[in-house]
Parts: C-alpha cells; structure tokens; sequence
C-alpha cells in the first residue's frame, strides 16, 4: 500500500473546516517553518526532491533558489490552479476537501521566498471552489496564520482568489501571469522567466496547487524523510486522477515505486478494465503527453515492468515511452478508437490555441481538418503523411508548449497506431461519414 502523505486526512468529516484540519495537527508545519530561515525552508525542499506536480517536473527547491531578489521590488507566490489538462483532476480535488493544506503550503512557501502577496488563479470552471477557499482563508485569517504579524513573528501574508475565465491556455504560467494582469492570456517569451520578471513584472513563483501542497509533509517530516519516499530522482508521493475505461476513477496517492500493472489492475487503485476487456492503450500523463499501447505501457524497452514514475514513464523518449505529465491517467480499452480519440483531442487544442504563433495557430486547425477526414472515411494514405508533417512542423517551433501539446498525442497514434488510420481508409464504408465535423462545425 502506498504511503499517503497528502490524502492522510482526506477521509476525515469536516477536515475542510480549520477546526478539524487543525485538530489533525494542521498548520503545525507553519508553525515549526516559522522558526526556520526562509534559507533553511528552500534547503529542506531541494533536499526533498519535490518537482513540480503541474506536470513539466521542474525541480521546486532550484526554481525557488532562482527567484531574483532586487531590493524594494515586490515578490510573489502563485498558485496555478488552473487545472484544465484533459484527464486532470487531481487539483480540484485537493482543493475542494482540504483546502487549508494548500493555504498551509502557500503560508510556508510564502515565507520562504519572502512573498507578502500570494494568488491562487483557478480554473473559470471550478465555479464552486473559491468559495471553499476563500472560507478556509478568512478561518486561517481568524486564527491568527494569515494577514498581519502571523503567530507573532512579523511576517504579513495575504491570499487571495483569483477565478479565470475558462481557457486552458491560462494553465500556461505566463499567459496566466497576464491574465491575472487583467489582461488577454497570451503566453510570454521566455526567458525571461517569471522568477525574474513575473506578475507586474516582479518576480515570481509559479507553482501547481499539488507541489505546494507538498511543502506542508516536508516541513513535517523533513526533506531528507520525503525523499526516501520513492525512487531515484521521482521522490515523495503523487496524485493520480485515473479515468477513462477502469472499475474505479477517481483521485489516487501514490509512491512513484508501484508497476503500471498493478496500479490498472488492483483493487487498491483502478480495479481493472469494466466487462474483463483488454487493454489497448493509455495517455499516462494528461492529454498532452503521448498515447501509449498496452505492450509498452506495462513493460519497459527491457521487459521490466514500468513504474509509475517520471523516469520510467519516459523510458525510451517519445520514440517508445511518454511521460508522467500531470498525471491524469486516462485508460482505453480494446474497443476505442485512437483515431477518434485523437481527433476529439486535436478539435480541443484547435478550440485553445491563443493564436499567436503560425505553426500552432494553423497547424492545430490542419490536423484537426486530416483528422476529421480521415474519421469520416474520406481521406487517403497521403492524409497519414500529410498530418505527419504537420505536426513535426508545429513541434519546437512555438511560444508556448501548447504547439508540442497539440503535436505530440498526433505524432504518437500515428507512430504506435498506423494500421488504424490505414484502416480507416481502407474501409471507408464502416464510417460514420459525419463524424467530426457535425459534432465540431
Ligand atoms: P517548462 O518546462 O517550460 O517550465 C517548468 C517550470 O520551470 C516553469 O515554472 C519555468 O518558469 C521554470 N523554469 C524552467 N527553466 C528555468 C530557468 N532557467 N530559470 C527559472 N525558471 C525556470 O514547462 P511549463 O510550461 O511550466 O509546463 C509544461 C507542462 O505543463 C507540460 O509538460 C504539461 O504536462 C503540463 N500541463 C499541465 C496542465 C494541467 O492542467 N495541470 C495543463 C497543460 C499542461
Ligand atoms: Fe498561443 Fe499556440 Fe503559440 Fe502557445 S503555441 S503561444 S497557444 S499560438
């Protein structure tokens, strides 16, 4: 059974209320991260091994450790709550039951980066949530762990709820940033990063409501304790939202050491396939990172089992593996279409790209016009080539990683899943000749 550091209190009745999430020892961590340097907290959490949970994996502590520190000028903590990856529902879930754990993090975090001001930027489409968090900061605020001089020590710290207008290209950390500006999401150029030049231009950390989170167990238990958790450079534990054909969806904790297999199939976790149905394959890490088939998901290129974890996720590059993303594991069984599925996604990224950039603005339109072609038994073999390129155009070539998001899940069914596009072609009496395009146009 997997060590549970984040859901430990998850089951508890009314733990998103301050008085039953503190009688479960919460805020406890503020109150020891307090005593400590903010110098000493950023240690502890490079000690860790905690990387970020959004799903780009970037080590926190080193990310922390380049925030820019310009005397007199403001620095800020954002949390990106804007969870809007495809199969990704870990953070909504955090939020909705134990909101003080993230208002704990981003308390320590905080203090640590030396931020008076702190955001949390959500999704336009968790409506209900702010409400959740704004409770739990006013309680927080009442007891003393927010606002002005905080447990006595001097340090000043307000939240607050920012809810976004609904698109998914604000999950990406700078078009955030701009949205929160009040002005249109649009990613920017980086470098700058926002750890030098962020929100108002003043730096900032931005990171997933998961990661901070995770800052709270690795004050409690120290960062050394934390990285034992795991395995090699995957330490701690990770949220899984699993869904898509499985006997139980739903939002589970996990140290990175479990095989893929046994997280499918136990009872502890998914539960199998529904109606004892095969495996076909499996997007392991969000709608951006690429679709793998069954015989590479649960063995790696050497006939080990794959892990759940980043470095084995990825076993091989994209020529064979995938990655861990944000780990929304979505499933698919023998009876789904990857091409269907892949043109439902492409319609999606189409539907979000900001349109700044050519290759993704174009490109994202033109796989989703091959795709529905193909889809409604009208297209040809040259089709499969013509959206190959299309997509090795998008890849590299962008702002922001939306272009690669919207490439890679094309790249991969076409690389594990060809004879299925072929099969389109070859038998376009067996499709339903509108599909796409009368559910898109
Ligand atoms: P990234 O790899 O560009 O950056 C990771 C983080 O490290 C960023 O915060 C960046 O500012 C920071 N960083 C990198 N190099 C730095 C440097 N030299 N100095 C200072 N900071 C530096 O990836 P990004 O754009 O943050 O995330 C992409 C990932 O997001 C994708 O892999 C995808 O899996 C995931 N994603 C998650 C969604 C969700 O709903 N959770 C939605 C869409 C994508
Ligand atoms: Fe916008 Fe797409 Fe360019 Fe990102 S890659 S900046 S979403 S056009």
């Amino acid at each position: 059974m997997s060590k549970k550091l984040l859901l430990k209190d998850a089951h508890i009745e009314g733990i998103r209320y301050f008085d039953v999430y503190r009688k479960q020892g919460g805020y406890d961590a503020v109150e020891k991260a307090l005593k400590m340097t903010p110098d000493a907290i950023t240690e502890e959490v490079k000690i860790s091994g905690l990387r970020g949970r959004g799903g780009a994996g970037f080590p926190t502590g080193m990310k922390w450790s380049f925030l820019a520190k310009p005397e007199g000028v403001a620095r800020y903590l954002v949390v990106n709550a804007d969870e809007s990856e495809p199969g990704t529902f870990k953070d909504r879930y955090l939020m909705e039951f134990l909101p003080h754990l993230l208002i704990e993090g981003m308390i320590i975090s905080s203090f640590a980066l030396g931020a008076n001001t702190a955001y949390i930027y959500i999704r336009g489409e968790y409506s209900w949530i702010p409400d959740i968090l704004e409770e739990a900061i006013e309680e927080a605020k009442k007891a003393g762990f927010l606002g002005k001089n905080i447990l006595g020590t001097g340090y000043d710290l307000e939240i607050y709820v920012q809810l976004g207008a609904g698109a998914y290209i604000c999950g990406e950390e700078t078009a955030l940033l701009e949205s929160l500006e009040g002005k249109r999401g649009n990613p920017r150029l980086k470098p700058p990063f926002p750890a030098v030049k962020g929100l108002w231009e003043c730096p900032t950390v931005v990171n997933n409501v998961e990661t901070i989170a995770a800052v709270v167990p690795i004050i409690n238990i120290s960062g050394a304790e934390y990285a034992k958790i795991g395995v090699g450079r995957s330490t701690g534990t990770k949220l899984i939202s699993a869904c898509g054909n499985i006997n139980k969806p739903g939002v589970y904790e996990i140290d990175m050491t479990i095989s893929v297999e046994e997280f499918i199939y136990s009872d502890e976790y998914c539960g199998g396939i529904p109606n004892g149905k095969k495996l076909k394959a499996c997007i392991p890490g969000g709608s951006s990172v690429p679709i793998v088939p069954a015989n590479l998901l649960l063995k790696t290129i050497n006939g080990e089992p794959r892990i759940m974890n980043y470095e084995s996720l990825a076993d091989g590059g994209f020529a064979t593996g995938t990655m861990m993303g944000s780990g929304g594991f979505i499933v698919l069984d023998e009876d789904q279409s990857v091409v269907k599925h892949t043109l439902t996604l492409s319609h999606f990224y189409m539907h979000e790209s900001c349109g700044q950039c050519t290759p993704c603005r174009e490109g994202t339109g033109w796989m989703w016009r091959i795709l529905t072609k193909i889809a409604n038994g009208t297209g040809t073999m040259a089709d499969i080539d013509l959206l190959w390129d299309v997509q090795r155009k998008i890849e590299g070539n962008t702002i922001c990683p939306l272009g690669d998001a919207a490439a890679w899940p094309v790249a991969a069914a076409i690389r594990h899943f060809r004879d299925e596009f072929e099969w389109y072609i070859d038998n376009p009496e067996s499709q339903t000749r509108n599909y796409g395009l009368a559910n898109y146009a």
